[in-house]
């Protein structure tokens, strides 16, 4: 597929997934045409600072935003920024302040300057009152935690600019992300990911997730395609904008696990539940039912447990066994 030539701006260039979808993006659309926007602290480093521009990009921090859609001619935004499930726990008000008010800002930058936006949305999203298999795309959204909260006000408030405004608002609900470059901070499904660097530090992993509890996830290159894919779709195709349930994959524990030892049978695994995450785990979907996200632009993962694993060991190998 030729995609349109665009110039783009990634608020959190530097995080789990934006180190990664910043490089896809230039890859894609050329590096000097994808700014990679860091706070303070977190500053672009290796291939992310070489291969394009990047601009303090602060989304509690209207102006910052605005002054870089300008001077880059920005017409598309990954807004990024978020605190995960656990962090936002401990830290309500900051994951408010992050998410919600700083998406505002996002939103008036989009509406003044005329930029489509791009904001995560989470299985976080749901909670215990919603149907927990094949979880349906419209479906009651009543999280109670602050996480949860801010995602389905982020679906509405972007809903809200879409129907209001004509901003070009889209998302996607995204299971846990398992990537192999940049760990996430503090998410509920975190251990998914780092039960593979235990396996090949050579570690026993302790899980703090019960056996038997199901989640959605997904290997960091879907995700990568499922937001590019449906910024790039064809807005007459979209009945749903925010935010559309996709997945590739649902396990629990002892699954993972299994497919770890397939190739390193000495692996240990053992259980210290922590009672926080596991009762976010519990509140949210055991399935998801994507099939909206399917049809309406045709969304297709290509990785599933067994092939992710395979592609999560040989890069961590790789890269942590000298
Ligand atoms: N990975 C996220 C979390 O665990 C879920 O969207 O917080």
């Amino acid at each position: 597929m030729i995609l349109p030539m665009k110039k783009v701006l990634v608020i959190g260039a530097t995080g789990q997934i934006g180190s990664e979808l910043t490089m896809e993006l230039r890859r894609i659309y050329g590096g000097a045409n994808v700014v990679a926007g860091y706070v303070k602290g977190a500053e672009p480093k290796g291939v992310l600072r070489e291969t394009g521009p990047m601009e303090l990009a602060d989304v509690t921090d209207a102006e910052a935003i605005a002054d870089v859609v300008k001077k880059h001619q920005i017409d598309a935004i990954y807004n990024l920024a978020a605190l995960l499930s656990v962090v936002a726990e401990n830290k309500p008000k900051l994951a408010w302040k992050i998410g919600i008010d700083g998406l505002w800002n996002v939103l008036e930058v989009a509406r003044e300057l005329g930029c489509a936006v791009f904001t995560p949305s989470s299985i976080g999203s749901f909670g215990a009152s919603t149907p927990h298999i094949m979880t349906p795309q419209d479906t009651v959204q009543r999280p109670r935690t602050m996480y949860g909260v801010t995602k389905v006000t982020t679906e509405l408030l972007s809903d809200y600019y879409f129907l209001k405004y004509g901003v070009d608002t889209r998302s996607v609900r995204f299971p846990g992300i398992i990537s192999n470059v940049t760990p996430p901070g503090g998410g509920t499904t975190d251990y998914a990911v780092d039960i593979y660097y235990s396996a090949v530090r050579g570690e026993q992993f302790v899980c703090p997730i019960k056996a038997g509890t199901y989640m959605d996830m997904m290997y960091m290159p879907d995700a990568l395609k499922a937001a590019i894919e449906l910024m790039e779709a064809d807005p007459a195709s979209l009945i749903h904008r925010n935010g559309f349930n996709v997945t590739a994959m649902s396990f629990e524990p002892e699954q993972i696990y299994a497919e770890i030892r397939k190739s390193m049978p000495d692996f240990k695994m053992i259980y210290e539940v922590d009672p926080l995450k596991q009762s976010i785990a519990d509140s949210w979907p055991d399935s998801l039912d994507d099939s909206c996200a399917r049809q309406e632009w045709g969304w297709q993962p290509q990785y599933d447990l067994q092939k992710m694993t395979v592609d999560m060991l040989d890069k961590l190998k790789a890269r942590l066994i000298k």
